[in-house]
């Protein structure tokens, strides 16, 4: 992770690009694109994940970026998260990227397209529209006990951060709740794509900014805590 990084405006901010200039990958584009895969911290070291560039274009992007991953929660998990923080810190470095899980190179579950963001043409708008990507569930949907009243700003801080995750197909199948004025949890349907760690990854980047640590804990099947 990046100290430096204003994650939860990045968070804020993030749109998925379905529009690119055409830009064939440079050299220093390559090196820029790895420095953001060697800022990803992960969330389990036993789960190796070697990401690579593939020279495919889609929606006009540059590259697609995935890396071979199992399909259990954990490796899924793994997948969404060290991707969500790659994702944060291309954007950071004016990259324009899109989860895609409709193409999923060999052994992948879904890849993420990169390249350098174009005003959106139609068929990008008719996707996004499609996919009602500007839209989140309301507070009630996400937060089945509610939010306590008296809850810190760095805290609903976090919350927001985790309730702007990408899904697939805008699903957020997740729930939040508060634990205290320092930790929240994280129930998701973890399926076949890695939105759960997406989530995650939102939620400890922006506690990580704001709080100088955050720690992320597995609590039972497709539970998980983020505390700071
Ligand atoms: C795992 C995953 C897979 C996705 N697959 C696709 C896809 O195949 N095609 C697409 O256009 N968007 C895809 N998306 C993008 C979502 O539709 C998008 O994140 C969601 O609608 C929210 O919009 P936003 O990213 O602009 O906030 C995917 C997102 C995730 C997280």
């Amino acid at each position: 992770m990046d100290s430096q990084l204003d994650y939860v405006s990045l968070i804020r901010t993030r749109r998925s690009a379905r529009s690119y200039e055409h830009h064939p990958l440079t050299d220093a584009d390559r090196k820029d694109i790895a420095s953001a895969i060697a800022s990803a911290v992960p969330l389990d070291t036993a789960i190796p994940l070697d990401w690579k560039l593939a020279d495919r274009s889609i929606m006009g992007s540059s590259a697609l970026l995935y890396a071979e991953c199992g399909a259990t929660e954990s490796e899924l998990v793994e997948y969404g998260y060290r991707g969500q923080q790659i994702v944060l810190a291309l954007l950071a470095r004016d990259w324009g990227t899109c989860w895609y899980g409709l193409y999923r190179l060999p052994g992948s579950p879904c890849s993420i397209t990169v390249g350098r963001p174009a005003t959106p043409g139609l068929r990008s708008a008719l996707v996004g529209a499609v996919s009602r990507g500007h839209t989140r569930k309301s507070v009630e949907q996400l937060f089945p006990k509610g939010i306590p009243g008296d809850s810190p700003p760095r805290l609903l801080t976090v919350l927001e951060s985790a309730r702007l995750a990408p899904s697939a197909m805008n699903r957020q199948a997740w729930s939040f709740e508060v634990l205290s004025d320092t930790e929240i949890a994280v129930q998701g349907d973890t399926g076949r794509f890695p939105d759960l760690g997406i989530c995650l990854a939102n939620a400890m980047a922006s506690a990580r900014q704001l709080a100088g640590a955050s720690i992320v804990k597995r609590l039972g099947p497709g539970r998980y805590s983020v505390s700071w």
